[in-house]
């Protein structure tokens, strides 16, 4: 097709999705590749349009525009209208007068004012055809009053053919958007500007499959903003959303030509390219081999087409490169914001943007439209480095991400019936620790206290929780209350535990993974969960931590607590939202007996709460509840089931069942063990309770969020327990307050200055402080 004398780019039809995408070549057309900005663009995508009939309308230059459905309508419907007036031949003789010789002199310029309109100007500029139209028919109605009866006379289907044309143009979503606006206007305006609000296109740079929205902003609050790497994040309020807007802007979507050019050769270059060396296998090593090897091929693609760069472009070129050869693409930039805990990526992959959940701001919605075809390679690269199937037979993958401390799980048709999806849990790099949980109001530090006093006295506890309401984080928070010198034999199915982290600072740990209880696959290289325990247990005395109880593993755990084979804390996570749930699960679904289930003491619950009249959820320890030992069939009905502490909705607290407690059979269990009388009991939870929330008070006072780290809370709880022992080994028995005073002297002086070293800040008294600290207990 030519347009003004030059030929535009030729155009091919795609469907993906179900949908007809109408692709338009546009590298080596002279014209913008735009519909907002270029009338010429608007007019080639109008008249191809008109036969084609597409759903989406794609302009794919260095970057690709992406017009979405609505936009694209708005193009069909000025295409049909063109094709309409041709074939009505709405400038024909019969719609310019009557015939009679009084009009005849006018038919000329009629006859051009309708076929500019309806013909030559629709489709170039659709807005300013309907004002044309609108402001011959003032014209006309003003001469037609100084005219004679005859002329009026004839100049009616004139008339009547411009207000045709006007109510048909008013009848399309372009005009009937902007009609209000132009009809009170003195003057034709700038139609430019108003095709930049209509035309508002995805882009999205070729290479990527993945398009972003950059709809408008105005009225949203910017709410936050920060980059990851080189990525800018912003976050957004909408006055009428619940959902924050989380939109995402790295640079591989606004690169100048040139360096685009340089990836793409890079890429065109090195597709091929498989390291010979077979022990490179995945991993964070092979990640940066490959940017080695992706960097000397930037630098020397640089160099052969001339393309100055700096040393900052090479190394982010270079980032880009890997992101889309060896990387997971676009999640990548969402996986590397430690910020965020979970990514959903919904089937039918591309109908709707994927969304995160964000630790600071809850659901948010991203800018990100990801695609089929990148979901399937992410798919494939999942499989080969999982060595998991995943197909018809095998609708689910689940794995552990080696460079992203993230569990993934695939689930893909007959099981999801729109096709693949994905959802990504993000660890956090480091466990929770107590402190952090009564920080940010997770639970409060007297059901800290006894949590930790229980881990200290060797019970067994089964934390629970529905899904994603916190368990694995209150696990890990509790496995740092086992003292560093106890063997820790930790195993789960995907590694969420920290147990790395935890290593470096010192526990004991040794970790098991076990074949995945909900994935169909059964790779033959992976322990089944029940053996790889049975291994556990007999590797000598340890406490066992049970990432997540759910299958064959619940008899052996049982058998072994209820034969005190495990002799020291046991711990797992499991899934039910109350203590009762617990039992049935353990029991009936699991086919424990419940005899055997009688050796767990302590079952807690998390949840996530909604505030009455709020939209918004946090995570709340709603539950210690103790698990008695007189009771044979029914733990409900028996009255087995005993609450210690409860979660009151209203006042957003934990509240401890004093009266329950005498009826407590663990507590005078632990009498009976411990030496220790209710009242010595009490003063050692307390203090347990006062000593995490003292380092949330001083943490509060000296600004050091990473205080409240395992690292260094690590070392106050150590600190504790020797202090204890001195003062037993002193006295032949703890004294509590007495301790706790001598620790906090240690905090304040020792610890904090070690803390502040560490962090680079300068030194704060907090002895002078002592009574602000007090008073914000
Ligand atoms: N009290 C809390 N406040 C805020 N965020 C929390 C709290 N507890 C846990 N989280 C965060 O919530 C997310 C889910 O937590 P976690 O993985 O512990 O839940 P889970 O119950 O083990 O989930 P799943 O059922 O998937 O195993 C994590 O990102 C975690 O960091
Ligand atoms: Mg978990």
């Amino acid at each position: 097709m030519i347009i003004g004398g030059y030929r535009v780019g030729n155009h091919v039809v795609k469907t993906i999705n179900e949908k007809k995408h109408l692709v338009f070549n546009c590298k080596n057309c002279v014209y913008s590749a735009t519909l907002a900005e270029d009338k010429a663009c608007r007019l080639h995508a109008c008249s191809v349009a008109s036969s084609e009939k597409p759903d989406l309308i794609v302009l794919a230059d260095v970057y690709e525009r992406v017009y979405d459905e609505t936009q694209t309508k708005i193009i069909d419907e000025i295409a049909e209208l063109m094709i309409d007036f041709e074939q009505q031949g709405v400038w024909g003789p019969e719609h310019l007068s009557d015939g009679q010789e009084v009009n005849e002199q006018y038919t000329a310029t009629r006859h051009s004012i309708l076929v500019r309109v309806a013909h030559e100007l629709i489709a170039y500029d659709p807005i300013y055809a309907y004002l044309t139209a609108l402001e011959e028919l003032k014209k006309e109605k003003l001469r037609i009053a100084k005219m004679s009866d005859a002329y009026q006379k004839g100049a009616v289907p004139y008339l009547e053919t411009l207000i045709y044309l006007l109510k048909k143009l008013e009848d399309t979503k372009i005009i009937s958007q902007t009609k209000h606006y132009l009809q009170d206007l003195a003057h034709i305006p700038d139609t430019g500007q108003l095709y930049r609000t209509i035309f508002n296109a995805e882009i999205k740079p070729s290479f990527i499959g993945s398009r972003l929205l950059f709809g408008e902003t105005k009225g949203l609050q910017l709410v936050d903003e920060y980059m990851v790497k080189d990525n800018n994040v912003q976050i957004f309020k909408h006055p009428d959303q619940i959902e924050y807007w989380y939109l995402i802007n790295p640079p591989e979507y606004t690169l100048t030509p040139d360096k685009y050019f340089v990836i793409s050769k890079t890429k065109e270059i090195v597709s091929e390219y498989r390291p010979a060396n077979a022990s490179i296998t995945v991993g964070a090593n092979t990640k940066d081999y490959f940017k080695r090897v992706f960097l000397s091929t930037i630098k020397g693609v640089a160099k052969a087409y001339k393309v100055p760069l700096t040393l900052e472009d090479q190394e982010m070129l270079t980032e880009i490169v890997t992101r889309y050869t060896v990387g997971y693409g676009i999640l990548e930039l969402l996986l590397e914001d430690r910020t965020i805990t979970d990514i959903y990526v919904d089937s039918p992959i591309g109908s709707k943007p994927i969304k995160i959940i964000h630790s600071k701001f809850g659901e948010c919605k991203t800018n990100i439209l990801y695609s089929i075809d990148e979901a399937k390679s992410v798919v494939s690269k999942l499989r080969s480095e999982s060595g998991r199937p995943f197909d018809e037979a095998h609708p689910v993958l689940d794995y552990d991400l080696p460079d992203f401390d993230t569990r993934v799980a695939v689930i893909g048709p007959p099981l999801s019936p729109d096709g693949i999806a994905f959802a990504f849990r993000l660890h956090k790099n480091t466990p929770w620790t107590l402190p952090q949980l009564i920080e940010v109001n997770g639970m409060n530090s007297l059901s800290a206290g006894l949590l930790s006093f229980f881990v200290d006295m060797q019970a067994t506890i089964m934390v629970s929780g529905s899904r994603g309401s916190g368990k694995t984080s209150l696990l890990s928070a509790l496995m740092l209350e086992i003292p560093q010198s106890t063997r820790i034999i930790s195993q789960e199915d995907t590694l969420e535990i920290p147990g790395m982290y935890l290593k470096n600072i010192g526990y004991n740990i040794q970790r098991l993974k076990t074949q995945s209880a909900i994935s169909v696959s059964k790779t033959g290289i992976e322990v089944p969960p029940d053996e790889a325990l049975r291994t556990g247990l007999r590797l000598g005395d340890s406490s066992i931590i049970v990432g997540e109880v759910r299958s064959l593993e619940a008899k052996v755990l049982y058998e072994a607590m209820r034969v005190g084979a495990a002799g020291n804390v046991v711990m797992g996570t499991i899934h039910g939202d109350s203590a009762y749930s617990v039992w049935d699960r353990v029991v009936n679904d699991l086919g424990v007996p419940t005899t055997s289930f009688k050796a767990t003491d302590i079952i807690t619950v998390s949840r996530p709460i909604r505030f009455e009249g709020s939209l918004k959820r946090v995570r709340r320890l709603t539950q210690i509840t103790e698990v008695k030992k007189h009771w044979t069939e029914d733990p409900e009905k028996e009255g087995g089931l005993l609450d210690l502490m409860l979660y009151a909705a209203k006042k957003d607290k934990l509240e401890l069942l004093e009266d329950n407690l005498k009826d407590s059979e663990l507590f005078q269990r632990i009498q009976r063990v411990s030496g220790m009388n209710m009242n010595q009991i009490w003063q050692n939870i307390s203090m347990l309770a006062d000593s995490k929330q003292y380092l949330v008070d001083v943490k509060k006072k000296i600004g050091i969020k990473d205080i409240l780290e395992a690292e260094n809370t690590t070392l106050a709880t150590n600190k504790l327990r020797l202090l204890k022992e001195q003062s037993i080994e002193d006295y032949g028995k703890a004294n509590y307050p007495q301790i706790l005073e001598e620790w906090k002297k240690w905090v304040n002086t020792e610890f904090l200055s070690y803390i502040q070293t560490k962090y680079g800040q300068s030194k704060i008294d907090l002895t002078s402080q002592k009574e602000t600290v007090k008073k914000t207990k």
